[in-house]
């Protein structure tokens, strides 16, 4: 394992001029603009590969229309993240509504209050656009809309944005170790996703579902979350002609920490077999919160 291959997540919230921890996912902070940009040089400075970005934004509506403006959060960060450290780090974006929504969801409901899956890729285009022209390098699409991929290549082509990278999470099931997150975000869901995420117990469709993406245009696929996945990880990996990644999720942290801060497990070593075994299972890179941490370790 090599740092390069592990990317932060991180997350910025609108109107807070200190960090906030989250009760959740100890050792996690809803940042603010400027100490988001020291965590993401930190970052850059122990050789991590990327940070992922994540929004809170103050105002949500029904269409999450603060995803495509650059005055909205994500973007304001994405720009000064990329200013900070573009060229050190390579600066991604997640692409979903569901933390711009004020229902949640990571789509536009139609009349019937169900995702109304082509209303959101229209959204998808021009959040997709943001995102690029705020300067992201890669971009994280996380909806699991049918076609998003397809979609957001056919904008970003259009405008010339032909070297901004997809990221599909390709094969995301429905899951319970997302729950942390929820705090992390302020989700307003209630309900679930399974309407458009994966069934837990569903294997072929994974790998389905990176593989379309692939036909579809992506660049990277992604199977989240990671530790109760990793046969769907090893078979998206043993088809995959992209990288794959994988996505150790706020669960997943917490788990391990809530475990190790009653002194039930080591830590450290817990951490460690968490990564080695998502990268024995096929991930050419991991998205976890311990990152910068563990690029610390293994340099
Ligand atoms: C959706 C998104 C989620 C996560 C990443 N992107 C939440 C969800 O699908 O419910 C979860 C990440 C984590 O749990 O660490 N924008």
């Amino acid at each position: 394992m090599h740092p390069a291959e592990l990317v932060l997540p991180l997350f910025v919230r609108e109107g807070v001029s200190e960090p906030l921890p989250l009760g959740s996912m100890p050792g996690i902070l809803q940042h603010s603009i400027d100490s988001l940009r020291r965590t993401a040089a930190e970052a850059a400075e122990a050789g991590v590969g990327g940070v992922m970005l994540f929004g809170v934004p103050e105002v949500r509506d029904a269409t999450g229309s603060a995803s495509c403006r650059t005055d909205g959060i994500l973007n304001v960060a994405t720009e000064a993240v990329a200013a900070e450290v573009g060229d050190a780090i390579v600066v991604q974006t997640d692409l979903c509504l569901d933390e711009f929504t004020d229902h949640g969801h990571c789509g536009v409901l139609d009349a019937s209050g169900a995702v109304d899956n082509d209303a959101t890729l229209v959204i998808y285009r021009e959040m997709a656009l943001a995102q690029a022209r705020a300067g992201s390098q890669v971009l994280g699409l996380s909806g699991m809309m049918d076609g998003q991929v397809a979609a957001v290549r056919d904008a970003l082509d259009g405008e010339g944005f032909h070297d901004t990278v997809i990221m599909a999470y390709s094969a995301k099931y429905a899951s319970a170790f997302y729950g942390p997150f929820r705090e992390a975000v302020d989700s307003q869901l209630t309900g679930d996703r399974r309407s458009y995420q994966l069934d837990p117990g569903n294997r072929r469709e994974g790998l389905r579902e990176a593989i379309t993406d692939i036909e579809e245009g992506a660049d990277i696929v992604m199977v989240k979350p990671a530790m109760s996945y990793l046969d769907v990880l090893a078979d998206v990996a043993a088809a995959s002609d992209v990288p794959v990644w994988a996505y150790q999720v706020s669960g997943e942290y917490s788990m391990i920490e809530a475990a190790a801060a009653h002194g039930w497990i080591d830590r450290n070593r817990a951490i460690e077999e968490s990564l080695v075994g998502i990268k024995r299972a096929g991930a050419d890179a991991i998205l976890t919160y311990w990152a910068t941490e563990v690029a610390g370790w293994l340099k």
